[in-house]
């Protein structure tokens, strides 16, 4: 009998985590990474099942996520396949394990919810998210509830505004090419696939999941909150006005579908079928 297929990172993942950017202080460092956590706090904390029940964190990095669950009651398990970001999980006291979403070691029906706060953006062919998508389902309980995080398409154009490099030439090519076809290339992030909000939407539906709903995440203050960081060099206090103003953004735009193309993160909610949505 053959051993069952492993997928390989990509090199340049790996290397993107390991080398050139220390994901651990991502969403407390700036006002921007504070924002996408306070409002995928506040999604998450109204659409999850009472704790404590059980969460599958995949793609958990060095557990920003896990931890706070942790605390609210929930019994949280990372995988993550960067050794580096296993072992900050670890240490900040994470139950974590090297692992991918493609083969997840999870027995099937074994928890009540999936994350997959990461995995898809950084698996730019379909079938690959196919395969991210198919195991979380798999390891959910019938009725249990899968959340998958994707980079929306036209965020590039807000960040590299916000940066104030849009006009270098360069830039603007590689924005265009991005928006048109949502691969990214290397080099800023990692190559990568951006979502439109209704591809995301789609994709969770074709793998079988019911009730699907995709929010904007950090909504249209965001890009505001990174022009002012990059302008003056420092960071926008979370006391600010500004701060709060952007957070208020968010919330006034989620009523409205439309604008969650202005958000850089999309946070999609699906339920296993098999028994009533634990919404
Ligand atoms: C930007 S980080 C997000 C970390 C954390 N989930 C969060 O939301 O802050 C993306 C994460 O996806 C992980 N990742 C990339 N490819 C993956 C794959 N094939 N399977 C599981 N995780 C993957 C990376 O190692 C990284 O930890």
């Amino acid at each position: 009998m053959t051993a069952p297929h492993t997928p390989r990172l990509a090199a340049e993942v790996a290397d993107y985590y390991t080398r050139r950017f220390d994901e651990h202080a991502r969403l407390s460092a700036s006002a921007p990474g504070v924002l996408e956590l306070v409002r995928t706090q506040e999604l998450l904390r109204r659409h999850l099942p009472a704790g404590p029940a059980s969460v599958l964190d995949v793609g958990g990095g060095p557990g920003a996520h896990a931890c706070w669950l942790t605390a609210d009651g929930y019994q949280v398990h990372l995988v993550d396949p960067v050794e580096r970001h296993v072992a900050q999980a670890a240490e900040a006291g994470c139950s974590a394990e090297l692992g991918d979403a493609r083969a997840l070691s999870a027995a099937d029906s074994s928890y009540d919810v999936a994350l997959l706060l990461g995995p898809l953006y950084h698996l730019p062919e379909p079938s690959d998210r196919q395969r991210a998508l198919a195991e979380a389902m798999r390891v959910v309980r019938p009725g249990g509830l899968v959340v998958a995080a994707g980079i929306q398409r036209f965020a590039p154009l807000f960040d590299n505004a916000g940066h104030a490099r849009l006009h270098l030439d360069e830039c603007e090519t590689r924005t265009a090419r991005v928006l048109a076809k949502g691969v990214n290339d290397g080099k800023l992030f990692t190559s990568a696939y951006f979502h439109r909000v209704e591809d995301l939407e789609r994709e969770l539906r074709e793998s079988g999941l019911a009730e699907v709903c995709a929010y904007g995440v950090e909504g249209p203050g965001e890009a505001l909150l990174k022009a002012a960081e990059v302008a003056t060099g420092r960071r926008v206090p979370v006391e600010s006005d500004l701060f709060r103003s952007a957070l208020v953004a968010a919330r006034t735009a989620e009523p409205h579908p439309e604008l969650r193309v202005t958000s850089s993160h999309l946070l999609a909610f699906g339920w296993r079928p098999g028994q009533a949505a634990t919404s």
